[in-house]
C-alpha cells in the first residue's frame, strides 16, 4: 500500500499558498493511489524542539549507556524518522524566510539527521540509509528566482534541501516552486494566474 507523509511548515494556516498547494497535492495523490495513507506532521503546530546537549550525547551514545534525560531529547527525533521510514513519498510543503528553509523546518531536519540511523559513516564517507523514496517539495515564495535575473543565486533553498536529503540517501526529489507571490500582494497578478502553474504540475507529480 502506498503511503504518503506530509509536513507543513507555514504557520499562515489557510492563507498560506505552500498549504494550499499541498492540499491540492495530496488530494491528487489520494485519488491516484486509492487505499493509500496520509500521515501529517505539522510543524507550525507543533513545532521541534532543538538539538541540546542531550541530544547529542544520547545521539553519540550507544543505546545500552543512553540515559533517561538522552532518551527523552532522542524522541522526537526517533518519532521524525519512524514517520519518515514508514513512507514512499515525502510532500514538504514550506515557504521560503530569509532566502532558505525557516527555522521549524531546520529543526525537523537537526532530527532527522542522524548518525548511526539516518546516515553512515563509513571508509568512503557518509552513506545515508534512507533509499527508495520520492521527495516532493512545495515552496511559495514572495520573490522569484529566475535564471539570467539578478537574483537567480539567491535561492539557498532548493539546493540546501536536495544536499541534506541526498546526504541521508533520499536522492528523488522534486521541487515546485510558487515564485513571485509579491505579484499578488502588489495587484499585478491575480491569486489564480499566481497559483496555476504549480497546480499543473503537482496534479501530474501526484500520479507518480
Ligand atoms: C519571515 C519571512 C521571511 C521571508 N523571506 C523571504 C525571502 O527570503 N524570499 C522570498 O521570496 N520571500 C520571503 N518571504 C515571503 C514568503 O516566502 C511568502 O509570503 C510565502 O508565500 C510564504 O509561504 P506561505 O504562503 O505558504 O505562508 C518571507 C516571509 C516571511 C514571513
Amino acid at each position: 500500500m502506498a503511503s504518503l507523509l506530509r509536513i507543513d511548515v507555514s504557520p499562515r494556516g489557510n492563507a498560506s499558498y505552500s498549504r494550499r498547494l499541498g492540499d491540492t497535492f495530496t488530494e491528487a495523490w489520494k485519488s491516484a493511489h486509492s487505499g493509500g495513507s496520509v500521515a501529517e506532521r505539522d510543524l507550525a503546530v507543533n513545532q521541534p524542539t532543538y538539538v541540546d546537549i542531550q541530544w547529542i550525547q544520547g545521539a553519540f551514545s550507544a543505546p545500552d549507556q543512553q540515559t533517561d534525560a538522552h532518551k527523552a531529547a532522542l524522541k522526537l527525533s526517533d518519532e521524525y524518522i519512524a514517520e519518515v521510514k514508514a513512507a514512499d513519498h515525502i510532500l514538504i510543503t514550506t515557504p521560503m524566510y530569509n532566502f532558505t528553509v525557516p527555522a521549524v523546518l531546520k529543526a525537523w531536519i537537526d532530527h532527522v539527521v542522524r548518525v548511526g540511523v539516518t546516515v553512515n559513516y563509513t571508509d568512503k564517507g557518509p552513506v545515508g540509509q534512507l533509499n527508495g523514496k520520492k521527495v516532493t517539495v512545495i515552496v511559495a515564495s514572495a520573490g522569484a528566482y529566475v535564471k539570467g535575473t539578478p537574483t537567480e543565486n539567491f535561492n539557498y533553498l532548493n539546493p540546501y534541501l536536495q544536499h541534506i536529503l541526498g546526504f541521508i540517501g533520499i536522492t528523488d526529489v522534486t521541487f515546485v516552486n510558487a515564485e513571485g507571490g509579491a505579484g499578488v500582494q502588489y495587484g499585478k497578478i491575480s491569486e489564480a494566474d499566481y497559483l496555476k502553474p504549480s497546480e499543473d504540475k503537482i496534479a501530474e507529480l501526484a500520479k507518480a
